[in-house]
């Protein structure tokens, strides 16, 4: 068997023109959907990550607001700006890019963005209301996998979803998404015992470890569909998912490749929340 490739640099494709689309019906009622983000620090990595959020927003025709600021900003001061951004009714999306600097509390920072403000879904408002299944903002990676398994009709409903990885990011919440959705979920993570025997159980299978070629065809139930969030950068400056994606993409039923895969949904769905979020609504 040759798994079906989900390819998300398409799904995210068509998914922008369709938020570009109400982006414009928006505009044309007066409203201009915006997202204010805010960057503490010279991480590069943080740098070019907001420069990609900078440019796809721009191409969708939402406009971003990029507040950039030295590592000796004051966490009263960071404060302070969210303030403004959460009074401002022009601005609809705040995020603020993690990691910050140690002096400043993330947990502090998070819960300062105005509920149905927080586009990145990390508010525990949010986070509490997905658990309850209330309307919430969704992070957006683990909003992005549901988007690819439904575009590629892989429906969780009855399924065993096993999720490797636990993180508050992107674990947990793909795993509460999919519970909604009616999957039986199982969490595995660094110090489950015999992971393969759990994972081969897994109709549908998320690796979210960060650690490269960690998922073999060992781990992989044969006709299961196999979402790879890892990006891991390899010496030679390549990325890498968590998946042994050669060997892998003989048993599986669908897989995600990396690059290319879950990687372009992530900033699609801060677009798609953003959109909501001008609409005064969450998804
Ligand atoms: N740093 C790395 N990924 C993210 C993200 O999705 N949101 C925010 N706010 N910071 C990040």
């Amino acid at each position: 068997m040759t798994a079906t490739l989900i390819n998300g640099k398409q799904i995210a494709t068509q998914l922008r023109s369709e938020l570009a689309e109400q982006v414009t019906e928006l505009v044309s009622k007066g409203v201009q959907p915006s997202l204010a983000v805010i960057l503490v620090g010279d991480d590069p990595a943080s740098h070019s990550y907001v420069r990609g959020k900078e440019k796809a927003c721009e191409k969708a025709g939402i406009l971003s607001i990029v507040k950039r600021h030295p590592s000796s900003l004051k966490e009263d001061e960071l404060l302070a700006e969210i303030d403004t951004l959460n009074e401002d009714s022009s601005v609809h999306g705040i995020l603020v890019q993690m990691p910050l600097p140690d002096h400043i509390s993330e947990n502090a920072v998070l819960e300062r963005i105005a509920v149905d403000k927080d586009v990145d879904g990390f508010h525990p408002v949010n986070a509490g209301r997905l658990i309850t299944g209330k309307d919430s903002f969704k992070p957006c990676t683990p909003l992005g996998i549901m988007k690819m398994l439904e575009f590629s009709g892989v429906e969780p409903k009855g399924k065993h979803a096993v999720v490797v990885g636990r993180s508050h990011l992107v674990g947990k919440p793909v795993g509460q998404l999919l519970l909604n959705q009616d999957a039986t979920v199982t969490y595995c993570h660094s110090k489950t015992n015999d992971l393969a025997s759990i994972t081969r159980q897994a109709d549908i299978l998320i690796a979210a470890v960060g650690r490269v070629n960690m998922i073999g065809v060992e781990h992989v139930k044969p006709g299961a569909a196999v979402i790879d969030v890892g990006i891991n950068r390899l010496d030679n400056g390549k990325l890498s998912g968590d998946v042994q994606f050669d060997e892998v993409q003989e048993r599986a039923g669908w897989i995600t490749p990396v690059p290319g895969g879950v990687g372009p949904m992530t900033i699609t769905m801060l677009l798609y929340n953003t959109v909501a979020a001008a609409r005064g609504k969450m998804s």
